[in-house]
């Protein structure tokens, strides 16, 4: 397969994204929808599903995205569903690797330090294994924290590790739900992904050890 042509953003190169899902999509939808608006100078030039019949796939299909369905249940190995993953990227050579409610786990050896995951919570708490969806705001609730948020963050090799890049908090408010609460931090994942993304894009992410520093933007804007 040919690589898209970049598109071009006031003179520079749109970044090279691949989005990385087993889900719904909606953050996939959202991060194409401020693409779209030119918040986020990049461009989405794969989308990969582990799981054939999310629906991510299908809104990828819709905006006339190079969609690829990996299905985790066919591999028997966690080597051989990564090399089939490498096998689409290289093909489309992405800068950066957004996994985006992508619930398998994967290595992506020739891209450490340029995969970007969010996660539901304020790692480290409520994060690591088991912690994923419905599960994450429910262990919320069940401990009574006031607070809980929404993490961007570079990937290392376990789950929801890496030097964090942003964080935003979100009030858990009485009476909430799981639903309600859910949708309130799904609506703070949508701004703070695509503001890492286009930090990214900036060159402006001065990663050291675990610590993430937003460096100042050329023009002096935030
Ligand atoms: C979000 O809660 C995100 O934190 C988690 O997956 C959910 C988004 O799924 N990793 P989707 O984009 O709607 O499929």
């Amino acid at each position: 397969m040919t690589p898209l042509p970049a598109r071009s953003y006031g003179g520079r190169m749109a970044l090279r994204i691949a989005v990385l899902l087993s889900g719904s999509g909606s953050s996939l939808e959202n991060l194409a929808a401020r693409i779209d608006k030119g918040e986020v100078d990049a461009e989405i030039v794969c989308v990969i599903s582990s799981k054939p019949a999310a629906f991510g796939l299908e809104r990828a299909r819709r905006r006339g995205l190079p969609a690829h369905a990996v299905n985790r249940r066919s591999h028997d190995s966690d080597g051989s569903f990564n090399d089939a993953i490498h096998a689409i990227l290289d093909e489309v050579s992405p800068e950066l690797v957004v996994l985006a409610g992508f619930l398998s786990r994967v290595e992506l050896r020739a891209f450490r330090g340029r995969i970007m995951n969010i996660h539901p919570a304020l790692i480290p708490a409520f994060s690591g294994a088991g912690f994923y969806g419905d599960r994450v705001h429910r262990a919320v609730l069940e401990a009574g924290v006031k607070l809980t948020g929404a993490t961007v963050h570079f990937c290392d090799a376990e789950y929801d590790r890496g030097p964090i890049i942003l964080q935003q908090a979100v009030p858990v408010e009485d009476g909430d739900s799981v639903e309600s609460l859910a949708a309130r931090v799904l609506a703070t994942e949508h701004e703070i992904y695509p503001r890492a993304i286009q930090l990214f894009a900036e060159g402006r992410l001065d990663v050291e050890g675990q610590v993430v520093r937003v460096l100042p933007s050329a023009t002096g804007k935030s």
